[in-house]
């Protein structure tokens, strides 16, 4: 339930020096963050050294000081380094006097957690630094309905909602913000994208209100998703319109009042999430207003107090096979393109990391590359909705990073996705992260243990984008599993192992995840993605496989890059293999730069994926005496039915494309058995 918040003792083959036994906090409301901060150090210092403290706000000579930087100065002046820090940052100085200082409240709170990991993982030297997230924007998304369900959660009922409003008892709420915050994210939409206007009644509103007093402790703010057509959606104790056109006044005053209610309850309310006009939900488009008009009518609305319009990118249209031209992987761009500069200053377009739908290999969204006057923020996913739904192992930090670090040539200069994103590149003032979560009630939070490292690292990379992904995972290892150097290296090795391996058995060379698109979004399904209108085609016949996303002969896709990327997916021989398929329609028998064809590249990858997932349960197995029994056993069996399924996969998948193909693997495995 602590997930890397375990505190755990410290072996006793570490030593330490004396650590202070005051812990003056310089901000004693129970509500406040730095409240909050000192009971973690206390908790914290106590379950990890066995060392007991005393807080107060009586100066000490040795004493962990915790506070926002203006408070310390107020009280001790000024120090004696110049400390620079951008909003939530933190200044964490350690030794016989500790001082944490947070930019604002939370930043105290972070910078404490920060220390309490360094502690955690037998770290004692004394160190001196300012750190500072990337991008203001940090925050997560859950995709929870009112009834307690979650669209594609993996660990349990909702923690929020039950029944149709907000539950009674909020513990595992708090629970859940201590985690958020102890890796530096800010706020969490809590319910569905595909919203429902029941969240508005007063009554919900007043359970949201809840929800933000039991957060707000832990620095993080409460966000909503919006039904675009709630006006007229009859919601109970709200008026009743006829029209939820965002050009009618009065939609306009409806929004507005309703923005007021809840931010009478819940005065620091982070802002809404919206997705509208797509897949079916109501939106702008209904009554041919923009979809700037649409995040527009939410941004007056919050913009009094101070809230903010997260609006989706995620917009597109039911295609039509048949039509080689048509592509979803071109719809953002498409939509968003031409609006660039119309969205108020506080939205800001929420774009999914890939171009189609968090696959398990895409290229960069082009539209981060594209909107040059608007606010951006990049959409992740913990849930490994298409990426085998927590029972697989798939440690994703090492696609995101594929992202993050991808350099868009805008203007033929260095623009990285995370720089464009942080507002950096085009001197935007907001701007950042969100990633969809989907924690349960399950107690680990996910339905499986090591899942729990891509929640941990998403928090890293939004603070830090240019922080080592495998560090990342070695220091998440410590703290939920120990420090014997055995096993944070087995669990790394499994991990760093993990999306090679998927990819492998469940869609190479930018083929798209080969699972089932129509239902589950789990298991082998590669006929279901072509011969409907979802646009996630393969093009696979007889003889070719692929989607022509270049301009000259293709969908054009490949152009919506800047030049110089452009230039490199136009051409077969500069894309990389791993794209290939994304790119380019192709005869199966198309030599790739490994010198393979592409049929004996899946044959082969797909049993080397297989045969990789094979060695995660007896590489487990080898750390049986260094974790207990329940959580040994508990994922055990899910690296066991891993290794069975990635074998499903394997055949399922080879068998496939031998039937279409028709031709042999030159191995002998494929096809006669
Ligand atoms: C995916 C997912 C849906 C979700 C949608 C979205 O398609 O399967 O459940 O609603 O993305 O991000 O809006």
């Amino acid at each position: 339930i602590n997930g890397w918040l375990r505190y755990a003792a410290l072996p006793s083959s570490v030593s330490w020096p004396s650590i202070p036994k005051h812990i003056v906090v310089l901000n004693t409301t129970k509500t406040s963050p730095v409240y909050t901060a000192g009971q973690e150090l206390q908790r914290g210092i106590q379950s990890i050294l066995g060392q007991g403290c005393h807080i107060s706000n009586d100066k000490h000579e040795e004493s962990i000081v915790v506070g926002t930087l203006d408070a310390y100065v107020a009280a001790y002046g000024k120090l004696n380094e110049s400390v620079e820090l951008k909003g939530d940052g933190y200044w964490l100085s350690t030794g016989s006097k500790t001082v944490i200082l947070g930019q604002n409240e939370r930043g105290a709170l972070y910078g404490a957690f920060e220390y309490l990991s360094m502690l955690a993982q037998g770290h004692f030297s004394t160190v001196s630094y300012a750190s500072s997230p990337d991008a203001p924007i940090r925050w997560v998304n859950q995709w929870d309905n009112l009834d307690g369900s979650i669209e594609r959660g993996f660990g349990g009922a909702s923690i929020f909602f039950a029944n149709g409003t907000v539950v009674n008892d909020l513990t595992r709420v708090s629970e859940y913000a201590r985690l958020l915050a102890s890796v530096g994210i800010n706020a969490v939409v809590v319910n569905n994208v595909n919203a429902n206007a029941t969240l508005l009644s007063p009554h919900n509103i007043d359970g949201l209100g809840r929800i933000a007093d039991t957060m707000r402790p832990y620095g993080v703010q409460v966000g909503i998703a919006l039904y675009f057509a709630s006006p007229s959606s009859g919601v109970q104790g709200q008026a009743n319109l006829t029209t939820f056109d965002p050009l009618d006044p009065s939609v306009v005053t409806w929004w507005s009042n309703v923005t007021e209610q809840i931010y009478e309850r819940v005065p620091d309310m982070a802002g809404y999430l919206v997705k509208a006009n797509s897949e079916g939900q109501p939106g702008p488009l209904t009554y041919n207003r923009t979809l700037a008009e649409g995040a527009n009518l939410f941004a007056k609305a919050l913009q009094p107090h101070g809230g903010i319009v997260m609006f989706r990118a995620f917009v597109y249209n039911q295609l039509n096979e048949s039509d080689w031209k048509a592509d979803r992987a071109n719809a953002a761009v498409d939509f968003f393109k031409p609006l660039d500069g119309q969205f108020d200053d506080n939205v800001v377009v929420q774009i999914k990391y890939g171009p189609i739908d968090f696959q398990v290999r895409e290229p960069a969204s082009p539209l981060f590359a594209n909107l040059y006057h608007t606010n951006t923020a990049i959409e992740l996913q913990v849930s490994q909705e298409y990426l085998g739904q927590q029972t697989h192992l798939v440690y994703l930090p090492p696609l995101w990073d594929t992202i993050l670090g991808f350099d868009m040539r805008v203007d033929n200069q260095t623009s990285l996705v995370h720089d464009i994103i942080s507002g950096r590149t085009f001197d935007r003032p907001l701007g950042g992260y969100a990633a969809v979560v989907n924690v349960g009630t399950n107690q680990t939070w996910l339905g499986s243990h090591l899942s729990m490292a891509n929640f941990y690292a998403y928090g890293r990379l939004a603070w830090n984008p240019a922080e080592d992904t495998t560090k990342i995972h070695e220091e998440w290892t410590r703290l939920t599993f120990g420090l014997d150097p055995q096993l944070v290296n087995t669990i790394t090795n499994m991990a760093l192992e993990s999306w090679p391996a998927y990819e492998n058995y469940s869609g190479n060379l930018g083929v798209q995840t080969l699972t089932d698109i129509l239902y589950t979004h789990f298991g082998p399904n590669p006929q279901s993605q072509d011969n409907n209108g979802w646009g996630q085609w393969t093009r696979a016949d007889h003889n070719t496989i692929g989607m022509d996303r270049t301009v000259s002969n293709g969908t054009g896709y490949a152009g919506t890059y800047p030049p110089e990327v452009a230039a490199i997916y136009e051409n077969i021989s500069t894309t990389p293999d791993n794209l290939l398929l994304w790119f380019h329609h192709v005869p199966y028998t198309q030599q790739l730069k490994s010198g393979k064809t592409v049929i004996q590249h899946f044959y082969d990858a797909h049993y080397s994926g297989a045969e990789t997932a094979q060695t995660f349960a007896t590489q487990w197995q080898t750390l049986a005496s260094k974790i207990d029994t329940q959580r040994f056993n508990e994922q055990l069996c899910r690296l066991k039915y891993q290794a069975g399924h990635s074998l499903v996969w394997r055949d399922a998948i080879c068998n496939f494309y031998h039937n279409v193909s028709g031709i042999a693997d030159e191995l002998n495995r494929v096809g006669n058995h």
